[in-house]
């Protein structure tokens, strides 16, 4: 600092006033700290608090269609979401039809994983043994599929992907919850469920709980 200044009294004298000055303003404009107040904040330096930049999912006369977020380019495919084995991710083969077989190996860890997400997923209405019994039929008398019938024991296990997938009837997709391997991990469970209820297993038919510990089939 200029020492020197201080030495012309008319200059001290100034600095005295300027700083009462000052003090007066912040005594009239509010506490600096730990106050709130229903007006515009005042902004001595504005430079950071107002940034021209764009907001996502907000409207921009800049673009043609008036959309501040740009479409990602056709045929972007985000990180780790190559879907290239159709059957797996589809429930369909390369001729558009339903594949026969679950498209993954079969194993107990599978079965199980399965079971756990049936519990889940399933059971509410098609119930522990796949009757379709659950709380829909018991309250509201809807007519919910047998897993046990002889049709869906028929199905490609393809298009077991495909009613869990995009739904079917009165049954709503599950597509978003269920991720595809776990979708197939509860068709190896329904069909150990059915292979069960065929086989005339103890377990399958009375109780509800049994199936999981019993050795799962290979397909
Ligand atoms: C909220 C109740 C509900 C849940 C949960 C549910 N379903 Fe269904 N499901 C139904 C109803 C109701 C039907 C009968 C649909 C119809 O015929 O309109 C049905 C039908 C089906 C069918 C037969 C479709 C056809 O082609 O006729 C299959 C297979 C099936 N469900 C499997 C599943 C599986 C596997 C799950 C678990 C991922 C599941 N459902 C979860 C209510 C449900």
């Amino acid at each position: 600092m200029d020492r020197g200044a201080n030495g012309r009294t008319g200059r001290g004298r100034r600095r005295g006033v300027t700083a009462l000055a000052l003090a007066g303003i912040v005594g009239i404009t509010g506490c600096a700290r730990g106050c709130t107040s229903s007006r515009p904040p005042i902004h001595p330096n504005p430079s950071m608090f107002n940034q021209p930049k764009v907001l996502p999912q907000t409207a921009s006369p800049f673009f043609y269609n008036g959309a501040s977020m740009r479409e990602p380019v056709p045929g972007t495919i985000p990180i780790g979401g190559l879907k290239e084995d159709e059957a797996l991710f589809t429930g369909k083969g390369a001729d558009g039809q339903f594949v026969a077989k679950i498209p993954v190996a079969v194993d107990d860890a599978l079965v199980e994983r399965g079971h756990d997400r049936f519990r889940i997923y399933c059971q509410p209405c098609h119930d522990a043994r796949g009757d379709g019994k659950g709380i829909l039929f018991q309250r509201g008398n809807v007519p919910t599929a047998s897993l046990h019938q002889e049709n869906i024991r028929n199905y490609p296990d393809g298009q077991i992907f495909d009613v869990i997938t995009n739904g079917k009837g009165l049954m709503a997709s599950y597509r978003w919850p269920i991720p595809p391997a776990d979708r197939w991990a509860i068709i190896a469970y329904v069909r150990e469920l059915e292979r069960k209820r065929l086989a005339g297993a103890p377990g399958a038919s009375t109780s509800a709980a049994a199936p999981a510990d019993q050795p799962a089939n290979s397909k």
